[in-house]
């Protein structure tokens, strides 16, 4: 019998996916990321229109693979890249949704932390312990090192990734409400900076296969600001995240 090459979730074969990987959620952005940053970029896959493309950044193998929303289907697409592919750096480049009134739209946040309302991490190690979701030390430095290099200003700390888009963290008399301060509120006042969908697996998944992953976004949104960006800007505006990623999972 054959050794099976691919997943039923990827076509790409072993050997075709580099252990340097950028995983954004969007499948055109994708496209856009390995069309405009990569040199020689081929795609090793579409099923689902889950794309992903391997070229080289200043000479050195990188993958993008789109993941989509949420954490299970992330979950799918990055316990492969890990455990069949062989990845070992994997930077998620996603959007968020700003919540700190200190972030705009478009700024740049990095998460040195990841908190979550979802049961994944509990499933895992069981609820005897809140175990601390952290971006790896090494990929964290380098790509704050490399943000100032390219004259970029980013914002680092801890983001919630949440199960839903849309939740009910800002109504202060829904489940998660105490009846004086929403949860979004005490969020905010514990430092929590922005809220996104998939960073939680990453780190835990990493954590785990003792690989290397850190998790970077940009503002697409402001939940209290109310300001928001179009489908279009999301796909394009968001150069200054991808060469942040791009100079740190080469190094
Ligand atoms: N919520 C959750 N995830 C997101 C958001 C948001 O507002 N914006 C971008 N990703």
């Amino acid at each position: 019998m054959e050794k099976i090459q691919s997943t039923p979730h990827n076509s790409g074969k072993v050997g075709e996916i580099a252990e340097r990987v950028l995983l954004p959620g969007d499948p055109l952005r994708a496209k856009f990321i390995a069309e405009n940053f990569l040199e020689g970029a081929v795609q090793y896959n579409s099923v689902r229109a889950a794309y992903g493309f391997t070229g080289k950044y200043k000479g050195v193998p990188v993958s993008i693979q789109a993941t989509g929303m949420g954490i299970p289907s992330f979950s799918i697409y990055v316990h492969e890249l890990i455990h069949f592919y062989g990845a070992k750096k994997l930077i998620r480049v996603g959007t968020c949704g700003g919540m700190h009134e200190d972030l705009n739209l478009r700024d740049v946040v990095i998460a040195q932390g990841v908190s979550t309302d979802s049961s994944v991490v509990k499933n895992t190690l069981g609820d005897a312990v809140n175990f601390s979701l952290i971006a790896d030390y090494d990929l964290l430095s380098k790509a704050v090192v490399n943000a100032k290099n390219l004259n970029l200003q980013v914002k680092v700390g801890n983001v919630i990734c949440s199960d839903r888009f849309y939740n009910d963290y800002d109504d202060p008399d829904g489940v998660f409400g105490n009846g004086k301060t929403s949860l979004n509120e005490r969020l905010v006042a514990h430092g929590i900076l922005a809220v996104e969908m998939e960073s939680a697996a990453l780190y835990l998944l990493a954590a785990a296969a003792k690989v290397q992953s850190l998790a970077i976004f940009t503002v697409s949104d402001h939940l209290t600001k109310k300001l928001y960006c179009t489908a279009e800007e999301r796909q394009t505006s968001f150069a200054d995240m991808i060469k942040i990623a791009l100079e740190t999972v080469i190094e």
